[in-house]
């Protein structure tokens, strides 16, 4: 699990090791005397292990998991961001990048972070990429991680976009050719519940409660989340401010909602596990504007409705459908920390172990408030418990093991294909999952999940851009 990695280099950071070895001296020190404030807390935490040769599986867990989280930065749980350098992370929002509403042909879906990048031409303003197009676009405007744009694309050209072509929809399906088969459900994302989209969203309402529609935004739902960065009620919102650990907080509290409305509700899945509340954590680690003062970043709430397409003060917040703005004069990450793959599984593990209450796995069997949990050892033949979960690589282990069991039920089409769409994905796995030590899981029967109605709810959308 990758949280212990993330002590690694903490740790590493803590002890006055480089931890970039393209950096020069001058930014090391720099680097050293910018290191977050999780860097400190980590070092405080864990100064005996500090002293022990690093090996990743032999760490012990943290003692504090909230305190981690509630020290955590926007930039990230593994490479604090060393310095703040104009020229390297201004993002240019003229010429080729100005901002233009989609037409009636472009696509737009459930995440605000690839409709801004489409609606700005960081992805193509259709709305459909391939997965050179994903990396090239995340990396210049957000400074994602390659191998974790690689991924996330490459997963969603097998399970919802198109194989043949390698080309993926960030929303609804695409115009295809309808002669070219397509072995996923080639819906795209917008109707990719849960393969790729999931309940317990911090912006969009459960499939299941809302029609089938995960993809528009609620305005109730973000009415919640933006009040929890203050109380700035202005209609700019410069005094919010966000965390990753007042988001994680949140997830909570959506859950027990999603709990006591949602029949349907289900959390069996890769979607609901990792991205859901990966996507929690994007909003911190990607929509920060960084600063000479904050080389972390910061988040308010003008940055935060920019992002998410909304207008006006809260109690009277507008959802302009389509409408996601990378912000005028904003800067992103530093090149110096991407935010990658291992950072996705450090900060969603970190947001477990510091919120318990959030690993849930399982679901509504029909009614409101019938949550019921299937036992983690069901799920990986009884080589891990809730316990033995975040010892090691295991949570990393399990979250892949999740998503490759979920391929054969999410496809269609015969074994070969299927097989053919497995090991499509396993070099765009490989980077993260070749570093890890893993225990043998096994295969497990999605049976398992047969009293969940919201296993097998699976809405399809109209032939719509959105
Ligand atoms: C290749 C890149 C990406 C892919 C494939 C992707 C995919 C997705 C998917 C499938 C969802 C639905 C998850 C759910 O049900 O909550 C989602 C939601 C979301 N994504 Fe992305 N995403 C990507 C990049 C980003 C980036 C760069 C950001 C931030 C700048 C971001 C921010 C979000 C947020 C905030 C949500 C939740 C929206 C809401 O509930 O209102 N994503 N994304
Ligand atoms: C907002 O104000 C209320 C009452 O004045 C206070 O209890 C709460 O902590 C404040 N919220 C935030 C996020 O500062
Ligand atoms: C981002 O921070 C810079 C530096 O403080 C500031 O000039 C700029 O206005 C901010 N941008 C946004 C979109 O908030
Ligand atoms: C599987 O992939 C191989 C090699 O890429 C290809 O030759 C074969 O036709 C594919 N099979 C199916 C059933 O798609």
């Amino acid at each position: 699990m990758k949280f212990s990695l993330a002590l690694v280099t903490l740790v590493t950071v803590a002890s006055g090791f480089p931890v970039i070895d393209t950096a020069n001296e001058a930014v090391l020190r720099k680097a050293a005397k910018l290191a977050s404030r999780t860097v400190e807390i980590i070092e405080a935490e864990n100064a005996q292990n500090a002293k022990r040769p690093v090996k990743r599986a032999s760490l012990p867990l943290p003692k504090d998991a909230l305190g981690i989280s509630r020290a955590e930065t926007n930039c990230g749980p593994t490479l604090p961001c060393l310095a703040f350098d104009a020229e390297d992370q201004f993002v240019s929002v003229e010429g080729e990048y100005a901002y233009a509403a989609p037409s009636e042909s472009q696509i737009r879906g459930p995440c605000p972070g690839l409709n801004a990048a489409a609606n700005h031409g960081y992805l193509p303003r259709s709305g459909v990429a391939s997965i050179e197009e994903t990396v090239r676009g995340m990396s210049k405007l957000y400074n994602m991680g390659i191998d974790l744009a690689a991924a996330l694309a490459a997963y969603a050209v097998v399970i919802d976009g198109d194989l043949l072509d390698g080309t993926w929809s960030i929303g609804g399906p695409q115009q295809s050719d309808p002669l070219v088969p397509i072995l996923g459900n080639g819906q795209g994302l917008s109707y990719s519940h849960n393969s790729y989209e999931g309940d317990g969203s911090i912006g969009r309402l459960d499939a299941y409660t809302n029609k089938g529609d995960a993809h528009s935004l609620s305005i109730e739902k973000f009415e919640a989340v933006y009040a929890v960065g203050g109380n700035d009620t202005s209609e700019e919102g410069y005094d919010q401010r966000y965390t990753i650990d007042k988001f994680r907080s949140r997830f909570q509290d959506v859950q027990d909602h999603s709990i006591a409305t949602n029949p349907y509700y289900f959390t069996g899945a890769f979607s609901t596990v990792v991205v859901v509340p990966a996507a929690y954590n994007f909003v911190i680690n990607f929509m920060s504007n960084h600063s000479e003062e904050h080389p972390a970043g910061y988040l308010d709430g003008y940055n935060f409705k920019q992002f998410f397409g909304v207008t006006g003060s809260p109690g009277n917040f507008v959802w302009n459908k389509g409408q996601e703005r990378v912000p005028k004069n904003w800067y992103r990450r530093p090149s110096s920390s991407p935010y990658n793959l291992a950072d996705v599984f450090a900060d969603v593990g970190i947001g477990y172990l510091a919120y318990p209450e959030t690993l849930k796995i399982g679901g509504n069997t029909g009614t409101v408030n019938s949550f019921t949990g299937v036992d983690v050892s069901d799920i990986t033949g009884g080589v891990l418990n809730a316990a033995k979960l975040f010892e090691g690589d295991n949570f990393a282990c399990f979250a892949f093991n999740l998503l490759q069991q979920g391929i054969p039920h999410f496809l269609k089409g015969p074994l070969a294909d299927i097989n053919n769409a497995t090991s499509f994905l396993a070099p765009f796995l490989s980077p993260l999952l070749g570093k890890l030590t893993c225990p043998e899981l096994g295969n497990f029967d999605q049976s398992l999940f047969n009293d969940f109605p919201g296993h097998k709810y699976s809405p399809t959308g109209p032939a719509t851009n959105y």
